[in-house]
């Protein structure tokens, strides 16, 4: 059996569904910021529960504009290290400074080590939701928050679906971002949405979406904003894809239900507990090594002997020890020890909208006969 890290899923009938749409883009002209880029927007905010939605060309932008919009020019956000390059890259670019932080062992950022990260020039903080659970302390984080009059920004880049207490991951902060990558649970090829209830924000982040132009058809030009519009071509294959999911999100978790019930037959690994008031989309299922496993031989084994290819982490490597950011932010070994241990020890199983039951027990029956 061949198991990949994560699999792809347009059904026949989404594919034949997305060529007719794109006939009738090109036949329309109007290639972007048109009716597919305002479906994919209106359905998506009504699914998150939040006013408004800003489709554009990747999460990355996604989480860049809201910087923009939050002036965070020489000013300083707070970011986890256990997070993606581009959540800190987006507050470098936006002219910001970074100031990393900690998480706790479940993979949240740590509130007391938001607490002790705070400077006078802080304007906010960036929550990352983890391999789709909506970061467990979300609550504690938007406190602290506002009591020192800082912004929330969620990536929600792993998370859409998912909920805290049945509220949506978008809903929580001033504003959010999603990614519709490739590998994300759902996908437009490339892209991403912002998501918020900010109506000034709203209006700003369209002007910087659009080269900063004031409007569509001007060419005054007000902020300085960028090329970071969502074609309708990937709107369109967006669109049906959202159509998906929530079906998407069950058969994910049906996947995760098979490994959480078996990981304990796997005494050195285990699973990332996720509270019961989270419910994850399971983009990423996540797991602990013990200490001693030498995780890229289980991974050459696994894959060798069995087939089985286990996903990319969240992450590998923490931010502040990336060299990029060790030279523009400054960081070094044992600054975050909580987010390099699990960084260390991390794995993540495959997982996909269309894994069998059969497939999710031979990814443990495998896991076991190379642990044994
Ligand atoms: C946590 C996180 N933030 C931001 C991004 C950026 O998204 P994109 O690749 O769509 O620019 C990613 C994705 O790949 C991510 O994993």
């Amino acid at each position: 059996m061949q198991i990949p890290a994560a699999k792809i899923h347009f059904p026949p009938e989404d594919r034949k569904k997305i060529l007719a749409w794109i006939d009738q883009i090109l036949e329309s002209g109007q290639l972007t910021l048109g009716g597919y880029g305002k479906r994919l927007e209106e359905a998506f905010a009504s699914y998150v529960g939040v006013n408004r939605a800003i489709a554009v060309n990747s999460g990355t932008s996604a989480l860049e504009i809201p910087l923009r919009c939050f002036d965070v020019e020489n000013s300083s956000v707070i970011v986890p290290t256990n997070t993606f390059f581009a959540t800190p890259a987006a507050v470098i670019h936006a002219g910001g400074k970074v100031i990393f932080a900690d998480c706790t062992d479940n993979l949240c950022l740590d509130p007391s080590s938001v607490k002790r990260a705070i400077r006078r020039d802080t304007k906010g903080v960036i929550l990352v939701h983890i391999g789709g659970a909506v970061a467990p302390q979300t609550r504690e984080v938007r406190q602290i928050c506002q009591e020192h009059g800082l912004f929330l920004l969620e990536d929600a880049a792993h998370a859409h679906g998912s909920t805290l207490e049945g509220q949506k991951a978008g809903s929580f902060g001033e504003a959010a971002a999603f990614s519709f990558y490739p590998t994300k649970v759902i996908t437009s090829g490339e892209g991403g949405i912002i998501t918020t209830n900010d109506e000034k924000l709203y209006q700003r982040a369209l002007v910087f979406r659009d080269q900063g132009k004031a409007g569509f058809l001007g060419n005054i030009h007000t902020e300085m904003g960028y090329n970071w519009r969502m074609s309708e071509i990937h709107a369109a294959i967006g669109v049906t894809q959202f159509e998906r999911l929530e079906e998407f999100i069950v058969a994910r978790r049906r996947v995760a239900s098979i490994y959480d019930r078996r990981l304990p037959e796997i005494r050195s690994v285990s699973p990332l507990r996720i509270p019961t008031y989270v419910k994850s989309n399971y983009y990423k299922y996540i797991a602990y090594l013990d200490k001693g496993i030498d995780r890229a031989q289980l991974k050459k084994e696994l894959k060798e002997k069995h087939g089985v290819s286990l996903s990319g982490e969240v992450y590998e490597l923490p931010c502040h020890l990336q060299h990029v950011f060790k030279e523009i932010v400054g960081g070094k070994e044992g600054d975050f020890p909580v987010s390099e241990d699990l960084a260390r020890r991390m794995i993540c199983l495959p997982t996909s909208a269309v894994m069998t039951d059969a497939e999710s027990n031979y990814v443990i029956d495998s896991m076991k006969q190379v642990l044994k």
